[in-house]
């Protein structure tokens, strides 16, 4: 048979390929479904959570094209041929050492490097119940890398998500050390 186009639509029925991680997946469904649920019911990451379900919250917060989106309310159609990622594809493998090199001790295989946001997230100490967590990471890293030197009004502005668990002023101080350790990651010619 042969390969579906990207979103190709016979009736309320989709046939698409996108890449979640860097993994090509393929949905064949309605294509009004919502995204969080091919994300959590069909790949089985769950680190992305249900809370409204009305794009209100931001529990829900992915990206898609590189840019935060609220899977809720995001239909599978919109996703066809486009790349989704989820907080469980923002730590990088870490790369074996070179043959002779200096490390004096091998990380162990399958090790990975958080993000610089996860990072400062665990250095500031942010999650109470952890619920909200995932989607304040995803539009966190969203936002700074549409502005690496945010101020607390433009934290303010675009982190919309709500915690019932009140660390937002967690967040906000978890963003500016994240803005901090990538910019050294920039210099060091990293790429977060
Ligand atoms: S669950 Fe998606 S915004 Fe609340
Ligand atoms: S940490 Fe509990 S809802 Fe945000």
């Amino acid at each position: 048979m042969a390969e579906p186009t990207p979103g190709e639509r016979t009736m309320n029925h989709l046939d698409a390929v996108l890449t979640v991680n860097g993994r090509r997946r393929r949905y064949r469904g309605d294509g009004a479904m919502p995204l969080l649920w091919f994300l959590r019911d069909e790949l089985r990451l769950t680190g992305t959570k249900y809370g409204c379900g009305e794009g209100q919250c931001g529990a829900c917060t992915v990206h898609v094209a590189g840019r935060a989106a609220r899977s809720c309310v995001t239909p599978m159609s919109a996703v066809a041929g486009r790349a989704v990622r989820t907080i469980e594809g923002l730590a990088r493998p870490v790369p074996a050492p070179a043959p002779g090199g200096a490390t004096a001790v091998a990380p162990p295989q399958g090790d990975e490097a958080l993000h610089p946001v996860q990072q400062a997230w665990l250095d500031e100490d942010v999650a109470q119940c952890g619920y909200c967590q995932a989607g304040q990471i995803m539009a966190a890293v969203d936002l700074l890398q549409r502005m690496p030197r945010p101020t607390d009004a433009d934290i303010d502005r675009a982190i919309t998500n709500l915690c019932r668990c009140g660390t937002q002023m967690r967040v906000r101080r978890a963003i500016h050390r994240a803005a901090a350790l990538m910019l050294v990651a920039a210099k060091q010619g990293g790429a977060p």
